[in-house]
């Protein structure tokens, strides 16, 4: 058993970053690691300037020249009698099909292309496919409705979009064509639909724009040359919630990112390529999907595991059948799903083969010791170590985590940063605060998974991570570390929310329910929730001459959903007669965090308040919530 206490830590980045680069193919070397600068007046992040290569070379021809016949990508279907597997020979003549489809209508480098897929097979492919030509992929989400699709078209000026007729989920269907139709009347700029067939749902058809996936693969050749990119040329756009404003664009660029993708996911999970199957549940259209089912593990030969559907169909032990049948080592998952498991009978999961098991990992959101415990000892039969990674859609791959074979005395701890990874915590004055205490958590140096900046707006990005603390990357969570020097996160510092995994900025939520013609002000905190860590709680002001009503409550629920998507469904919607506010008009969110926790009596002092007798009303009026 090794210890986490001795972790060691690189004496020079540079040569250390550029040693991991090694772990690439690239067409030129690169010579030199990190070029950076987090002044804030000169912001700018680069790393292995100089080096050329492509991402999918990475993740495909290497592999298939080494092992073609190894599987890459098992898929489980929604449905537990459909799977598939598909060797590394098979993957690249899909992705060069798919990437010559693209190019054959048009698609060039730097082109921007969103993804709008469920979780099958060809995802991947468009993802490896745009990397091969050197256009930007930036993957949606399924569960973001037409409108957050029309905004993230519109903010990345994209010109293609690869989506699927519809998608599988729990035995339902999700209308992706339909919704990115619906989307596409608002949003301009896109000449070309490419569409996969999944369900076989009927789906309008736009002659010029439209092309089946199907027919087209079938005009084109299995092989096209991968195309050189420098290493700062972006990879892919990410959006993510922040505290203000509309979702984010992160851009990742090829070198830096590959190689972080590589190096975290070789150095937390140990996968051996060769006979153990690896399997990260979570979707595409997020970070952990991007890094870790498809960059990070086929960079390194991997056998990586794609799930269509969701943990609870057909029944709650749906999991560990999948673990069972495909002799799953390594499982990633988040904490909502072990909670939500948890509360099940342990024989959904004990029912089942967890032989092959070795590795458990979480990611997303915190665990609770609770849960933590849980996985340990039922799943992991208490001998399968538990990886609980704290990282970040900005951070591009794992940053503070437990490594296997680390002393398990911690639940829920961070624990240490990865070697090359170099943290700290901030008192409120900036100051570092050494040995135990707590405070901001920032990053001191960067490190070549960083993201560069906000698409289109680069002041975005510097506002949003290098203003709050001088010269550090801050990363908008809290951290306590304790006298072994390890690190306890301890949740966001801002107004984002973290539901079921996913993030959530509390001003999207809050924009979206005043687009409803009855509300005239709107704020959202979030509460603890039993499964999904926090739900939303959305306090409601309405417009002169509408009155309150369980119906009208309803309807800004099914606002937010059309606004956002139906990951953004509120929990709870409080009618309010006015919201706390201070003389100035700020309005006091604290206050409305403990009446939505539910301890109006830790309220503090309100008498700044400019009508105090509010909180009363309010307090009574979250009382009918559970
Ligand atoms: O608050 C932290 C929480 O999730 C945030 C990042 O969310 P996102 O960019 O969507 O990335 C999720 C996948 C990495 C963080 O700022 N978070 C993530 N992992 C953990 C966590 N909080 C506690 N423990 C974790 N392991």
């Amino acid at each position: 058993m090794s210890d986490r206490t001795s972790r060691q830590q690189p004496s020079d980045l540079d040569a250390f970053w550029l040693k991991e680069a090694e772990r690439l193919d690239w067409m030129t070397k690169p010579s030199k690691a990190g070029n950076w600068s987090w002044a804030e007046d000169d912001l700018r992040i680069a790393w292995f300037e100089d080096g050329v290569l492509n991402a999918s070379v990475q993740c495909l021809d290497r592999h298939v020249a080494a092992h073609p016949d190894r599987t890459a990508i098992i898929w489980e279907g929604d449905s537990p009698d459909v799977s598939e597997r598909i060797t590394y020979r098979e993957a690249f003549e899909e992705v060069c099909r798919m990437a010559n489809v693209l190019k054959a209508r048009g698609v060039r480098k730097g082109d921007r292309v969103i993804l709008y897929m469920p979780m099958v097979p060809e995802a991947a492919y468009a993802m490896l496919a745009c990397a091969r030509i050197g256009a930007v992929h930036s993957v949606v989400f399924g569960g973001f409705s037409p409108e957050a699709l029309a905004s993230r078209i519109e903010d990345c000026g994209a010109t293609a979009i690869i989506t699927a007729d519809g998608g599988r989920r729990g035995g339902k269907t999700i209308p992706l064509k339909a919704n990115v139709d619906k989307a596409l009347e608002k949003a301009s700029g896109i000449r070309l639909v490419l569409m996969v067939q999944v369900t076989d749902e009927k789906v309008a058809f736009e002659d010029g724009r439209d092309l089946w996936w199907h027919e087209a693969r079938d005009d084109v050749t299995p092989d096209c040359p991968p195309e050189p990119m420098k290493a700062e040329d972006p990879l892919f756009i990410l959006y993510t919630s922040g505290s203000t404003g509309k979702p984010k664009g992160v851009v990742h660029t090829t070198g830096g990112y590959m190689t972080y993708a590589a190096y975290t996911h070789e150095k937390v999970f140990r996968v051996e390529p060769e006979r153990e199957v690896y399997w990260c549940t979570a979707d595409v259209g997020w970070i952990t999907g991007h890094s870790y089912i498809v960059y990070g593990p086929l960079a390194n030969g991997c056998t990586t595991l794609m799930f269509e559907g969701v943990p609870s169909y057909p029944d709650a032990g749906r999991m560990w059948a999948v673990v069972e049948k495909h002799e799953v080592a390594v499982l990633y998952t988040a904490p909502t799903a072990v909670r939500a498991l948890m509360r099940e009978s342990d024989e959904l999961v004990t029912k089942h083969d967890r032989s092959s098991l070795r590795l458990l990992g979480s990611v997303g959101e915190p665990i609770n010791p609770e849960a933590w415990r849980w996985y340990h000892e039922v799943p992991g039969e208490g001998r399968c170590d538990i990886v609980d990674t704290w990282w970040q859609t900005e951070t591009g791959g794992i940053m503070i985590t437990p490594l296997p074979g680390d002393p398990m005395d911690k639940p829920a701890a961070a624990t240490k940063p990865l070697p090359g990874i170099v943290p700290a915590i901030l008192d409120a004055d900036g100051k570092p605060i050494e040995g135990p205490g707590e405070g901001g958590l920032v990053i001191t140096q960067s490190w070549p998974g960083q993201a560069r900046t906000v698409w289109g707006d680069h002041e975005r990005f510097v506002q949003t991570y290098f203003s709050t603390y001088k010269g550090a990357y801050f990363t908008g969570d809290g951290a306590r570390r304790d006298e072994d020097g390890d690190y306890w996160i301890t949740g966001r510092l801002d107004d984002v929310l973290n539901v079921s995994g996913h993030r959530m900025g509390t001003a999207e939520i809050e924009s979206a329910l005043i687009t409803h013609k009855a509300a005239a002000e709107a704020a959202v905190v979030g509460y603890p929730h039993d499964v999904k860590g926090q739900g939303v709680h959305c306090y409601v002001i309405l417009k002169e001459g509408y009155e309150p009503s369980d119906e009208l409550a309803l309807e800004l629920k099914k606002t937010v959903r059309e606004e956002i998507g139906p990951v953004a469904t509120p929990d709870r919607v409080q009618l309010a007669p006015g919201l706390p506010k201070t003389r100035s008009g700020k309005i006091m969110r604290r206050i409305l965090r403990k009446i939505a926790e539910g301890h109006p009596d830790q309220l503090g002092d309100t008498s700044t308040l400019a009508e105090p007798e509010i909180v009363d009303k309010l307090i009574e009026g979250a009382k009918g919530f559970k």
